[in-house]
């Protein structure tokens, strides 16, 4: 095999550099995000690349076109990874493209576009909530307000950025606007069993599902659980309780929406006190925006009759959100000639899952091609899997769409 079997070595490589070993979990700006980074730049200078960490703790390789002036198209994914994760999301799209510009290499071949890839520091949002930072400064739109948000341990990003090597305050260097980029292309993990079930071991994203993020905050008042009666609490998490038993009866009943409460805390936290703080997490996701937003309304409005009847306050705070974003025609028309170039029938499919490209459509035409999930097509999870021949598909598909992608043509319309 050209590339599968190399890859899934460099995936279980990759995996070792987890803060929770043997389990996976790699957050933004930690120790262990310094060190596949290091990993990462190690292959992409392998590869023939210029490779470094920017101010950000981006992983960013270029191979240069021979044209100095040439345009840029961008690839990566992410390398942060959510709590006791599978090895391929995020991972696999960072070194499915350096395996690919290994091989132009190899064989002395330089492309009419200078290609970029970026292994993103933080796409999943799990250390500081905020989201697709990476991402979001490469497009302009960073808040510089982030840097002052805290990690649960209380440290800051500013200084979670500064321990790591980066520079908190050149974070609009990172900015891609203005940089000529014709076009940001994915490779990733389905994370879903769509492509399974058809029997294929690639397909097209159509589109990614727009999502936002909320944080909610529940005040009650703490009192003694033997001396309260019933009817007279301010009970801050069986009012919680109800909220998220709301969200999941209304995005059942709503059809192309799905809503989910990942997280929760209730303090004082102690067995014998009724519950003061309740605060819990919560995701809104749609391919269709009018039924994102509208859920939003509803569910804020369940949630203030229920803080008004439990005589309790509830206060959500958005923490992010992306419209749903649309893949590029003639992108998606170059992947399926790809796929169709290698004997396989060609699969359009959505994306319910977030990515880095969702916030690209902003800079430059952007498009995903997904590789098939195994194991019923579950993600999030260390039983996350892709067999070897389908690493090996998935990165000829790439390179093929690579060799082909004329940015002339392109530039123009066409
Ligand atoms: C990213 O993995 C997301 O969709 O939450
Ligand atoms: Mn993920
Ligand atoms: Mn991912």
């Amino acid at each position: 095999m050209r590339f599968g079997t190399e890859l899934m070595r460099q995936a279980d490589v990759l995996a070792q550099f987890s803060e929770d070993a043997p389990r996976l979990t790699r957050t933004y700006l930690s120790a262990e995000h310094k060190q596949a980074g290091e990993h990462l730049i190690g292959l992409m200078r392998n590869a023939g690349m210029t490779a470094g960490f920017d101010a950000l703790g981006n992983i960013v390789g270029r191979y240069a076109a021979a044209d100095p002036d040439a345009a840029m198209v961008m690839t990566g994914s992410h390398q942060d990874s959510v709590r006791n994760a599978g090895k391929y999301d995020g991972l696999f799209g960072i070194i499915t493209a350096i395996a690919c510009v290994k091989d132009l290499h190899e064989r002395g071949k330089r492309l009419p576009y200078t290609l970029e890839i970026v292994g993103f520091g933080d796409e999943e949002g799990v250390r500081f909530g905020a989201t697709l930072i990476g991402s979001k400064a490469m497009v302009g739109s960073f808040d510089p307000a982030w840097l002052e948000t805290k990690d649960a341990q209380g440290i800051t990003l500013r200084q979670a950025l500064t321990d790591f090597g980066g520079d908190p305050d050149a974070w609009d260097t990172v900015d891609r606007r203005g940089q000529r980029v014709l076009a940001y292309v994915e490779s990733h993990i389905e994370q879903g069993p769509v492509l399974l079930n058809a029997g294929l071991p690639v397909g097209v994203v159509t589109a990614i599902a727009g999502c936002s993020r909320l944080r909610v905050q529940v005040t009650g008042l703490a009192g003694h659980a033997g001396t309260v009666p019933m009817g007279a609490r301010q009970d801050a998490l069986t009012a919680a309780a109800e909220m998220v038993l709301f969200v999941e009866r209304h995005c059942e009943a709503t059809s192309g929406l799905v809503g989910t409460v990942g997280k929760i805390a209730a303090l004082p936290g102690a067995i014998n006190v009724i519950p003061q703080e309740v605060e819990f997490t919560l995701d809104v996701r749609s391919g269709d925006d009018t039924v994102r937003s509208e859920a939003l309304r509803v569910i804020q409005a369940a949630f203030d009759d229920i803080a008004r009847r439990r005589k309790v306050t509830a206060l959500a705070t958005t923490l992010f959100s992306s419209n749903a974003a649309p893949c590029d025609a003639r992108l998606q028309a170059g992947f399926a000639e790809a796929i169709a170039a290698h004997g396989i029938a060609v699969r359009h499919l959505p994306s319910g899952a977030g990515h880095d490209a969702m916030v690209f459509p902003t800079v430059a035409p952007t498009a995903m091609l997904f590789i098939r999930c195994g194991n019923n097509g579950i993600s999030h999870h260390p039983d996350e899997t892709m067999s070897a021949e389908d690493a090996e598909v998935g990165t000829s598909v790439l390179l093929h769409f690579f060799e082909h992608f004329d940015p002339v043509v392109f530039a123009r319309g066409e």
